[in-house]
């Protein structure tokens, strides 16, 4: 394998008494979907914008492309694609002319057919004649990718991406990334959804108050950090959990249902057995495997809010 793709050592950015990144460490490979996962305030956008080349880091190494982000900012960003966190394009220009615009900003002067097919790569043709300020918050961010994919980089910075969108959009977007990636591009995606970089990400790192506190691809964080499987008595109430307890099993209630932990994968059989013969009314009973959810409870505490996360 050729040099990373990124290469960030011991990197630290502080403001004042705030460490907004406390060294990290971390390299992207050419093509993969790297994701850094974490809370608001975890430190993603400061180390995004370091290595778009936008700040300075206080100490420690960072490398893009194989340039040093003190000394090649420029390099770096005639070469990287950009969606800034909240990204919003300009409320009277149409995609193709915002495209075009955000071309001319960099120098470059794109043919019409060009423009045509960035439109098309992010779906929005039928929509190249609507002002950017009436497309949907998903139009808006797709434009967004369109006009970071002006320069073909090899690289492509995604911020929240899909922050405030409403699960269709998201999806949508999803689909976009993984075309891009599918194309070889290099990814590096934030985001505070986990789902996100559970279905999205080759490699994650989890970030809470400016460290990495876990790296590996989502399979590997769920085996290693997932605590094992959970079994959920959906509907079972206030009654189910009493009747589950009075048995020596350790419960808890999530609104209407109750869920049990089952640690050890060789208890799951023995577990389900005892919960079966509770004869409380309940809808249904299931189980669920481990996810990043789990993985990040368990590292850092963290609870979930409609899908994200909050400390
Ligand atoms: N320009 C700044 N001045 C002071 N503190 C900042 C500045 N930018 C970010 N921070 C602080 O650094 C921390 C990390 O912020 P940020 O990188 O935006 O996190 P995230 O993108 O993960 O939400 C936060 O505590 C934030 O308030
Ligand atoms: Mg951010």
């Amino acid at each position: 394998m050729g040099e990373p793709v990124i290469d960030v050592r011991d990197l630290s950015k502080h403001y004042a008494d705030i460490k907004a990144i406390d060294g990290i460490t971390f390299n992207v490979e050419k093509g993969e979907m790297f994701s850094l996962l974490g809370p608001n305030g975890a430190g993603k956008t400061t180390t995004v914008e370091i290595l778009e080349g936008l700040r300075d880091p206080t100490s420690g190494e960072a490398r893009v492309l194989g340039v040093d982000v003190r000394t090649g900012y420029r390099k770096i960003r005639e070469r990287v694609g950009v969606l800034p966190q909240d990204f919003e394009p300009f409320d009277r220009l149409q995609p193709r002319e915002a495209v075009a615009y955000w071309a001319q900003l960099f120098d470059r002067t794109l043919t019409k057919k060009e423009i045509d097919d960035l439109i098309s790569t992010v779906g929005l043709s039928d929509r190249a004649e609507t002002l950017a300020m009436n497309l949907s918050g998903g139009e808006k961010r797709r434009l967004g990718i369109a006009m970071s994919l002006v320069g073909r980089p090899q690289l492509v910075f995604l911020d929240e991406p899909t922050t405030g969108l409403d699960p269709g959009a998201r999806r949508e977007l999803w689909g976009l990334i993984r075309q891009l990636k599918k194309e070889g591009t290099t990814i590096l995606l934030t985001t505070h959804y986990l789902d996100e970089a559970e279905q999205l990400a080759d490699d994650v790192a989890i970030m809470n108050h400016g460290k990495i506190v876990a790296r590996g691809s989502p399979a590997e964080l769920i085996a290693q950090y997932g605590r094992g499987s959970t079994i959920v008595l959906a509907g079972a109430g206030e009654d189910g959990l009493r009747a589950v307890q009075a048995r020596g099993i350790t419960a808890e209630l999530q609104g209407v249902d109750v869920v049990v932990k089952v640690p050890v994968a060789s208890d799951m059989r023995r577990m389900l057995e005892k919960l079966a013969s509770i004869d409380t009314p309940l809808n249904e009973i299931y189980t669920r495997r481990a996810s990043l959810e789990d993985v990040f409870l368990s590292l850092v505490g963290a609870r979930m809010q409609e899908g994200v996360l909050a400390t």
